[in-house]
């Protein structure tokens, strides 16, 4: 069983050309790559940074491309999205709100139990997570401590190193967060997106591992950076778009970090492979 993780869409309307050609083109080429995977995924969360600003519009636009997919889509919020307008256009079966209203909740798969937080603080960037989501999200875990778990959650918890993306390392929201962790082994890894690249860490001995972004890339530069003084250096970088695959097989969940295109066939299996 397998599902896909997408993120950091970034959909945005004619209001903004480049971003809204790019972002568009480079998620059909994403949600194409899902559909050909064998097997065919059992669904897509989508993991924040639906939209560019967090218009109407936007969501609109954003429910015209993905009316395509085949494939369920389940939804978190990023910190460009805005819970009402995101709600207005999504609030269902796979885009639920807690007690609180925020955009969190429970999904039990065959064999994987995958659990949505919210970490959005609007008008902020950095993370929202803070002791109320992380009752939440330990009560929520609590429900079931002995069903193999995915987290989802936009912001990570852990460093990438490109500074301008990061949290502060001793920000109360990761201790938080980590308070939670510590001792539910249930949970198998946390998902993010949010830094547009592919990198892996623990937190309270928790695999933590985000999605590269199915808009453009984050370009991976781990010199120091004046937050205050721009500097002239490349941040943003064309590479290809991309997504995770999330598999789950007698008990082992592991996650494969793919990247979406048309590829050319190198070798075909014509030969046995043998049994050992
Ligand atoms: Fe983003």
């Amino acid at each position: 069983m397998t599902i896909a993780q997408i993120t950091d869409l970034h959909v945005t309307t004619a209001a903004d050309p480049l971003n809204q050609m790019r972002n568009e083109h480079r998620l059909r080429l994403v949600l194409r790559s899902i559909h050909e995977l064998k097997p065919r995924p059992v669904a897509i969360i989508a993991s924040g940074d639906l939209v560019d600003n967090g218009l109407p519009d936007e969501y609109a636009a954003l429910q015209d491309i993905l009316s395509v997919s085949e494939i369920p889509i389940y939804y978190a919020v990023g910190n460009h999205d805005r819970r009402a307008a995101f709600l207005a256009a999504f609030e269902g079966p796979r885009a639920r709100r807690d007690a609180n209203g925020f955009v969190q909740y429970a999904v039990d798969f065959d064999g994987l139990r995958m659990v949505v937080c919210d970490t959005l603080a609007e008008g902020r960037d950095q993370s929202g997570f803070d002791q109320v989501r992380a009752d939440w999200l330990a009560a929520t875990l609590d429900e079931q401590p002995d069903a193999p778990t995915i987290v989802i959650m936009h912001h990570p918890p852990i460093l990438s190193g490109v500074r301008w993306m990061d949290p502060e390392p001793d920000a109360p929201w990761i201790g938080q967060l980590a308070e939670v962790l510590r001792g539910r082994d249930q949970v198998r890894t946390v998902l993010c997106g949010h830094v547009h690249r592919p990198f892996h860490g623990l937190l309270a001995g928790h695999l933590v591992a985000t999605a590269p972004a199915s808009s453009i890339q984050v370009t991976l530069n781990l010199s120091p950076v004046d937050m205050d003084r721009p500097d002239g250096r490349e941040i943003l970088v064309a590479e290809p778009p991309g997504y995770v695959l999330v598999m789950v097989d007698a008990g082992h969940v592991t996650t494969h970090v793919c990247v979406a295109g048309d590829f050319e066939p190198a070798v075909a299996y014509t030969q046995p492979f043998g049994s050992d």
